[in-house]
């Protein structure tokens, strides 16, 4: 028997979806970043956001978006509002009763993509 996957250590589809909107609205009221999202189309960044952590986590979604790099290149973004998404993470996974463990491995996956969004 081979390990559970961490996307079925984290609830799967259902609680993932739920991560992921609770993941925005967090964002949408954190002063160090709210700003960033006040033009966003809610569910459609819910909608990408929901695929790349299924996707991230071995889950059989495909991930529509565009990559990382793509996406966040010319943001400017600064380690301060990438530490703001990094908290707003370990939130969201509280909320959402998510165990230690897992929240460890989401939020150093999240962590290792840094290169990729700040100052980039
Ligand atoms: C580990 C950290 C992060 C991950 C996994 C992540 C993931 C994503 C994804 C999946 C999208 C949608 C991609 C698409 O539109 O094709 C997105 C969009 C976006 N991200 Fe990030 N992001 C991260 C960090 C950040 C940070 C630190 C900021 C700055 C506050 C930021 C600001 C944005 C904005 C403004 C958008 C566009 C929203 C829109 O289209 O309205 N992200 N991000």
């Amino acid at each position: 028997m081979s390990e559970p996957t961490l996307y079925e250590r984290l609830g799967g589809e259902e609680k993932i979806r739920k991560i992921a909107t609770t993941l925005f609205d967090t964002h949408a009221k954190n002063p160090i970043i709210s700003a960033r999202y006040v033009n966003s189309d809610r569910d459609k960044v819910i909608q990408l956001v929901f695929e790349f952590l299924c996707n991230a986590t071995g889950g059989p979604q495909n991930y529509t978006g565009r990559d990382m790099l793509t996406v966040h290149r010319g943001m400017n973004i600064s380690e301060q509002e990438f530490m703001a998404v990094l908290d707003d993470i370990l939130v969201a996974l509280q909320a959402h009763g998510v165990g230690q463990r897992e929240q460890e491995e989401l939020l150093l996956a999240n962590f290792n993509l840094r290169g990729d969004i700040v100052r980039v």
